[in-house]
């Protein structure tokens, strides 16, 4: 592996900072994240602190210089399994070695059944300004179907203390489940709509590769047509109570949508830290230009991520890849067409370093097809191709030209 020198790189670009915690008590059977059941070992909460400071020494002594961070993301996995004792440490870490602006926007995964209100208190008053909770379901048969630990009055409780205790909160909830009938639904989105949290997750269930799910798929699963239906009146009860969608799964309150998303979904650059962490950095030439983009992957085994940390933490980073400059429009409009707004056109050039007459041919095609806005300032996909987003996608393939 090379090492990476990470570049001078011009305010303009955003950076935010993702934190990986990659235990969960137990596995749930549709999860392909980075997550490693406990099954009643003891978590190696000082050894896992440890590494993830060694490789943000790494990983910042790279850099010849950073800038501010925009937001912090401390995702799994189950965090709220770690201590706050232990994540002061590492935040009081992070402000070593990152400029932190007083709104910085510091958000936490949170599961329900793992640890909750004296907690939460407790994370907040280090700097957790915004909580992501994962309910999922308020029903206790879908909750059991889905391998959960904790039942719906237990996920209410966490919700209830949630939104006392953080000024932002973000309910994480899940549709199109095994034997979930419309009028099932019409409850779960009345339930999740009366909370009045500041901001929704509604997440269509897939089927991925390597979960239990996917190898052994379970009974009553909804047809596609079954589960457009239901996306639909997902986005209808939600906005009806306040919401806006401004994502394919995210729904927000007036200013309450997730800046660290939307760092991603407007291709900012993103530090990873942790096992299986994932960022993307950017690389300028002397006149503030982008002239490569990379992609790095931090080791996923915990047990590897902890011996590496220790032994040789040059090894923590598996993957740099180079972004090919005709992979970047793909790869930005990825991300960049998730948003019903989408994003302006000029940070196209800005932050892929392509000038945007490379990519014409493609922009008229997906106009001509319906699926892109003919708008000469952003790039949003229409409501055709939002409805068809792969389609949309898929017209800014490099053999696509
Ligand atoms: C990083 S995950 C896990 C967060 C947290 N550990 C939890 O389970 O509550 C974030 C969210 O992705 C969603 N998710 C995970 N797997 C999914 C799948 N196979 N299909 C749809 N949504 C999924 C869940 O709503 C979950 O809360
Ligand atoms: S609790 Fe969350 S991260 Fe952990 S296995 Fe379940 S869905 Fe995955």
């Amino acid at each position: 592996m090379t090492a990476t020198v990470l570049p001078l790189l011009p305010s303009q670009l955003p950076l935010t900072l993702y934190l990986h915690f990659p235990w969960c008590v137990r596995k749930c059977p549709y999860c392909d994240f980075n997550s490693h059941a406990l099954n009643n070992t003891l978590l190696p909460e000082r050894e896992y602190i440890d590494a993830l400071l060694i490789d943000l020494a790494h990983t910042a002594s790279m850099a010849k210089t950073l800038r501010p961070l925009r937001s912090i993301f401390i995702g799994g996995g189950t965090p709220n399994l770690f201590s706050a004792a232990a994540m002061d440490r590492l935040l009081n870490g992070v402000a070593r070695y990152f400029t932190l602006p007083s709104d910085i926007e510091i958000t936490m995964e949170a599961n329900p059944g793992a640890g909750e209100t004296q907690r939460f208190v407790e994370y907040r008053d280090i700097g957790v300004n915004r909580l992501s909770l994962g309910a999922q379901s308020l029903d206790d048969g879908l909750l059991k179907t889905l391998g959960r630990i904790h039942t719906a009055n237990e996920a209410q409780q966490a919700i209830g203390a949630a939104l006392k205790i953080f000024p932002r909160v973000n309910l994480d909830f899940m549709f199109a489940l095994p034997g979930q009938t419309m009028v099932m639904l019409e409850d779960a989105l009345r339930e999740a709509g009366a909370f009045g949290a500041p901001h929704l997750s509604f997440y269509q269930l897939t089927l991925e590769p390597h979960t239990s799910f996917y190898n052994e798929p379970p009974e009553h699963l909804s047809d596609a047509d079954t589960a457009a239906a239901m996306q639909e009146r997902v986005e209808e009860a939600l906005v009806r109570a306040g919401y806006e969608r401004y994502e394919v799964s995210a729904y927000a309150k007036p200013d309450a949508k997730c800046a660290h998303n939307l760092n991603y979904w407007q291709f900012g650059d993103y530090l990873g830290i942790g096992a299986g962490a994932h960022g993307k950095v950017s690389f300028f030439d002397d006149e503030g230009k982008v002239v490569r983009v990379e992609r790095t992957i931090k080791e996923p085994h915990p047990r590897h991520y902890l011996e590496s940390a220790k032994t040789s933490p040059e090894d923590l980073m598996i993957e740099s890849r180079i972004v090919e400059r005709d992979e970047l429009a793909f790869e930005f409009m990825l991300n960049a067409l998730r948003l019903k707004d989408g994003v302006p056109r000029a940070f196209f050039s800005g932050r892929t370093g392509v000038p945007l007459a490379e990519i014409e041919t493609m922009m008229q095609n997906a106009v001509v097809r319906g699926l892109l806005d003919p708008d000469d300032n952003v790039f949003r996909a229409t409501l055709l191709g939002w409805r068809f987003l792969n389609d949309a996608m898929q017209c800014f393939l490099p053999d696509e030209k």
